[in-house]
């Protein structure tokens, strides 16, 4: 008999004498509950075992596993679908809602933990819904995330449940709702402890089998009345396709598919969108562009496993942040619900504007229903506002994150060892400067490691952590460990000039720069990165990061990398002298009209910055051309890096350019794009590129070998 068979099932049904039957999800050898073809069939035969007892009046769907009720369709299953299986796949999950749906027997679902996914759409079958008041419950389609749709019915019965206005954003973005949030929508029906929700939801099953509880029609909101009627209905979906296509520029056929079945449900009913739903999924989940997004986030789960074979790391009770600025406060935001954070800066001054602004922060998450009043004064009681080193003191980890000057950075660093313990870890966060240089001269450089992180913290889902020669395993274990506790998805990389990120970042803007002083358009360069699904375009980028840190690291691994032909515009050392610093003293490339309630209006292009690239005259480049020639000058690089070893692996690369830089998600990465269009292609392109435009398109030797032997970086 094979392990398969073997396994007990999923499913587990428990007849309670009071006349409910708890259908116990319990995926066999997983943390967390996964739906599949195998769970649909145990889900099927407990089904036929409660309607067929008539000693059950009521049914509640349950999970076994601690905190989590169902983690969703199974991802690893969906990575060898094409799109006839993902279509027979989802139908089958449909067949069995559909039954759910129709029992006769009311069916409760006790949400416990995460409903995502396929899982919040089992739920969405049921009756009724309870859920426990507690962080760990959140729902949330994130189906739109990974490239796919809500395949369980979820584009019909959401809006069905909750409205067309408000399921359209949860659908279109993925968003996840705690359980306060999700009772105000409607997305559930009752609120209680973890303890016991299985005893609640039993009650109300058997009050829904007595008719004494029925579930509280929403109250419409002046939305839902405008979606009751035809045009109305038609207006909202209509401007929900035109924001998409805002958005996403059309390179994301998954929001624009929801949008095709959502329109059919509601024009034809349940059933046609159901089957539009089906069909759609097959569509998305056989597609090269959906594959990369479930493999992203399968690399991002991978990772998180990265520390397994290091020494295991120190508890960290207390952190330390020297730098009070918008990267400090930015780290003392993803931290402080974690342990004691002390915050320290020179001046009360610029220890005050941090404290009003993680205090604003955290005013803003408990308003939107996402922090208790309880959890938003615990997070503030572990904030230390401090102008003394001494109160590092204690700290088992400290992340420096002053200005980028070696000098000042290895002054912090030797200040902060002299109140440190020896096994306390030192962390720069630094995005070039060699962490080598920072620990040269420390008393302890074993425990010198870099953490890099990209701005807005708290936004952002990457951080590059930088190791050298001497840095011990237990400094890189507790720095991981740490990351992953923030909530970020971390790749470790060696120490080197401009270490992963921020190296293939360099050539990728300079080029911008060239491209201008040959006669570009500022505007039209960005549009053509935009349209190769990069998230800002390059001169955009630039003013955010600032003209003042682009030109710096310009000029430091442009110098590390003269002999292999790497060519720097002077252009942006000119700007700065004349003061141009970008977006953060208004004035770089652009001009940033004020902002109006929030939001920004649209910007113009500055024309006196033509002035430092020959003038206003313009010429017209191909967009294909200034792709090719910034983004594989970007992918070469990124295999130069795991060629040198830099990088550990061509995941760890796709994984630092897509969340670090925003390089097209869909492509799964420059590694993997250089899979999906084939090496030989890439090398052929460059060395056209080279002819025209220089050494600095020699294609590295990793990329040639790869070509001339038809290899590939990843296996699936
Ligand atoms: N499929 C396959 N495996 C999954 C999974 C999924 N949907 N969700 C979690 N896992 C696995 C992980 O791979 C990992 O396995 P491993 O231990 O063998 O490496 C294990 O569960 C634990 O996961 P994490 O390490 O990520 O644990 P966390 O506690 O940090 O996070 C989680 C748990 C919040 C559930 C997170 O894993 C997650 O967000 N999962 C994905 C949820 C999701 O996107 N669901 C939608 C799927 S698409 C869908 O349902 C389509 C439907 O409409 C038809």
């Amino acid at each position: 008999m094979s392990n398969l068979t073997e396994q007990p099932p999923a499913i587990r049904l428990e007849k309670r004498p009071d006349g409910v039957g708890i259908l116990w999800f319990d995926t066999p050898e997983s943390p967390v509950n996964i739906l599949s073809s195998r769970f649909f069939g145990d889900f099927a035969a407990a089904l036929d075992g409660f309607e067929a007892d008539p000693s059950l009046r009521a049914g509640v769907l349950a999970s076994a596993k601690p905190d989590s009720f169902i983690a969703g369709a199974d991802l690893k299953q969906f990575v060898g679908l094409d799109a006839a299986q993902g279509t027979a796949l989802v139908t089958e999950g449909h067949r069995l809602l559909d039954r759910v749906a129709a029992s006769r027997k009311p069916i409760v679902a006790a949400i416990h933990g995460v409903a995502l996914g396929g899982g919040l759409e089992v739920a969405l079958a049921c009756h009724y819904r309870v859920a426990s008041e507690d962080p760990k419950t959140q729902l949330a389609l994130p189906e739109v995330q990974l490239g796919v749709l809500p395949g369980a019915g979820g584009t019909q019965r959401l809006p069905a449940l909750i409205g067309l206005a408000a399921a359209l954003p949860a659908i279109l973005t993925g968003s996840r709702f705690k359980a306060r949030k999700a009772l105000k929508l409607g997305l559930v029906d009752h609120l209680t402890s973890p303890r016991g929700i299985v005893d609640v939801a039993a009650r109300a099953a058997l009050q829904l089998a007595e008719g004494t509880l029925r579930r509280k029609p929403r109250k419409p909101t002046p939305l839902d009345r405008l979606a009751a009627t035809g045009p109305g209905r038609s207006f909202i979906l209509g401007q929900a396709r035109k924001d998409v296509l805002r958005k996403t520029r059309g390179l994301y056929p998954a929001p624009l598919r929801i949008l095709d079945c959502i329109e059919a449900g509601q024009a034809r009913g349940f059933r046609a969108g159901a089957t539009a739903e089906q069909q759609g999924f097959g569509a998305l989940v056989g597609d090269s562009k959906g594959k990369a997004l479930i493999k992203l986030f399968l690399a991002m789960t991978d990772v998180k496993k990265a520390g397994e074979h290091l020494p295991p790391p120190r508890r960290v009770s207390r952190l330390g942040i020297l730098g009070a600025g918008f990267m400090g406060e930015g780290i003392a935001a993803v931290s402080m619900s974690q342990n004691t954070v002390v915050l320290k800066d020179l001046t009360p001054a610029s220890l005050g504007k941090a404290a009003k602004n993680l205090d604003a922060g955290l005013a803003k998450r408990e308003k939107s229903g996402s922090l208790t009043r309880l959890e938003r004064d615990r997070q503030w009681s572990n904030l230390v506002f401090s102008t003394d080193t001494q109160d590092l003191a204690g700290c088992e980890l400290v992340i420096e994150a002053v200005f980028e000057k070696l000098e000042l950075k290895r002054q912090i660093l030797a200040d902060a060892e002299a109140v440190l313990h020896p096994q306390a870890v030192f962390a720069s966060n630094t995005s070039a400067l060699p962490i080598g240089r920072i620990a040269e001269g420390a008393k302890h450089p074993e425990r010198v490691l870099g953490m890099h992180y990209f701005s807005p913290v708290p936004k952002m889902p990457l951080l590059e952590i930088i190791v050298t020669d001497q840095t011990a395993d237990w400094a890189l274990s507790t720095a991981l460990a740490y990351g992953v506790k923030q909530g970020k998805t971390c790749i470790v990389v060696k120490d080197g000039p401009g270490f992963y990120t921020t190296r293939i970042l360099a050539p990728f803007v300079g080029e911008a720069m060239l491209l201008l002083e040959e006669g570009a358009d500022i505007e039209a360069l960005d549009k053509a990165l935009k349209d190769f699904g990069f998230p800002v375009g390059p001169i955009a980028l630039l003013d955010e990061v600032g003209i003042d840190v682009g030109a710096h690291i310009a000029r430091d691994l442009g110098a590390a990398f003269a002999e292999r032909g790497w060519k720097t515009s002077p252009a942006a050392a000119k700007l700065v002298d004349a003061g141009y610093c970008g977006r953060k003293n208004a004035k770089g490339f652009y001009i940033y009209p004020p902002e109006k309630k929030g939001k920004s209006g649209k910007k113009q292009v500055n024309p006196e910055v033509y002035g430092f690239f020959g003038g206003p005259a313009r010429k017209s480049f191909p967009a294909a051309e200034m792709v090719d020639r910034l983004a594989l000058l970007m992918v070469n690089e990124a295999v130069r890096c795991l060629e040198e070893g830099i990088l550990g692996s061509a995941r760890d690369g796709d994984l630092g350019a897509i969340l670090g830089l925003g390089f097209p998600p869909f492509t799964g990465g420059p590694f993997r794009y250089v899979d999906l269009v084939g090496a030989a292609d890439v090398v052929a392109r460059m060395e056209r590129l080279k002819t025209t435009c220089g050494d600095r398109f020699t294609p590295c030797a990793m990329l040639v070998e790869m070509a001339r032997e038809g290899k590939r970086f990843h296996e699936d």
